[in-house]
């Protein structure tokens, strides 16, 4: 029997949960036969991607095979945010989103915008000019020249980037945003703004944390509705889904959230995947199996209510995760939050979206 049959036959009869739970290498050995997430998110008719650092794609070839491999949209971690474009008053630096337009062209990829408008990520001029009187003008400059710039590349964009928090005890439990000197109604002038610079792009309201804070999550909605009520030219929300490290999914609250996105006939993007593990046991096999099941519990619970129209991991290997970053993970430990290791291998996590996505199709 060769390897290929061999393999087949294992896959067949032991099932997917089974090869998921084989150490790393017996593991990817048996899972390097199956189709890459990119195929199987289009024959469900969805986009699977990740979001990637354009300079891991330059410098490292065995990284930009993979992300060629497994995804069919990427979008930069931080290339197309304010403090990469705009890091000085008087410049504009397209250098990293054109170079992730240039990867994506190669590759048969499409990108997504991440993000327009933002509390974080913003330079030092931004904040020291930013106040009633000049804001409209800094935002109106800034997504015209950006979307237009990129109107044949990015279709998709995060025009807005959590504007909810109620810890901040604002009205409506907005965030205390730098942005929120040109008043509340910032985010639809944002939405309408990158609509008028593109009215073919699909715009996006995105956040985090409605897998785990019921509050929240209805705090975004009324958003939505508010939004969606004033006719803003909004198609969806993104769920960033940092889904890890421990705290008490809501799976409920996630399921009542996802059906009040769909009765508004939103679209939802699953936007930022990843599995913070930190707090998990130190063994490989046995976090891997955990990481697998909270992600095959949190897409589950989103696509038994409506299919994602895309599906990102915030980063596709364990070698390139923000969470390996010191104000992320103060101890250093090291972190399995993604869909390969470090060395490109498929984890169970890779198989846990790989069969979600198979169901879907
Ligand atoms: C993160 C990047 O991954 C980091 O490299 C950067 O230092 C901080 O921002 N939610 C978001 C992303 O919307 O833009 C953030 O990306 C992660 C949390």
């Amino acid at each position: 029997m060769n390897r290929l049959t061999r393999r087949r036959f294992l896959q067949g009869c032991l099932g997917a949960a089974a090869v998921a739970a084989l150490p790393g290498a017996a593991f990817a050995e048996n899972s390097e036969a199956l189709p890459p997430l990119r195929q199987m998110a289009l024959r469900a008719g969805i986009e699977y991607g990740a979001a990637v650092g354009s300079p891991h794609l330059k410098q490292d070839p065995a990284f930009a095979a993979a992300v060629a491999r497994e995804c069919g949209v990427i979008v930069g971690e931080y290339e197309t945010k304010w403090s990469f474009i705009r890091a000085r008053r008087d410049e504009w630096n397209f250098s990293g989103t054109d170079a992730l337009w240039d990867f994506a062209g190669r590759h048969d990829q499409s990108l997504r915008g991440h993000t327009l408008i933002w509390h974080n990520a913003l330079p030092n001029w931004v904040k020291d000019d930013l106040n009633a009187a000049t804001a409209q003008q800094l935002m109106e400059a800034h997504i015209n020249t950006v979307v237009t710039r990129y109107l044949d590349a990015i279709a998709t964009w995060d025009v807005v980037n959590e504007a909810i928090y109620p810890s901040d005890h604002l009205e409506n439990g907005y965030r205390q945003s730098p942005w929120l000197v040109m008043g509340a109604d910032y985010i639809e002038k944002a939405f309408r703004l990158a609509h008028a610079a593109n009215d073919n792009a699909t715009l996006i309201y995105n956040d985090y944390g409605v897998e785990f804070d019921a509050r929240k999550a209805d705090k975004i909605l009324s958003l939505l509705r508010r939004l969606k009520d004033s006719d803003t030219p909004i198609h969806g929300v993104g769920l960033q889904c940092h889904s890890g490290n421990g705290e008490k999914l809501d799976l409920r609250g996630l399921n009542r959230f996802c059906r009040g996105v769909a009765d508004m006939g939103l679209e939802l993007q699953i936007t930022e995947l990843d599995i913070k593990d930190t707090r998990l046991p130190d063994d490989e096999t046995e976090r891997d199996m955990l990481v697998a099941e909270r992600t095959r519990a949190v897409l589950e619970t989103i696509f038994a209510v409506q299919k994602p129209t895309q599906l990102l991991t915030w980063g596709l290997s364990d070698q390139y995760t923000w969470l390996l970053d010191k104000k992320m993970n103060p101890s250093g430990r090291p972190v399995r939050p993604l869909p390969l290791d470090r060395t490109m291998r498929r984890k169970p996590m890779w198989l846990a979206i790989h069969d979600v996505l198979r169901q879907a199709a």
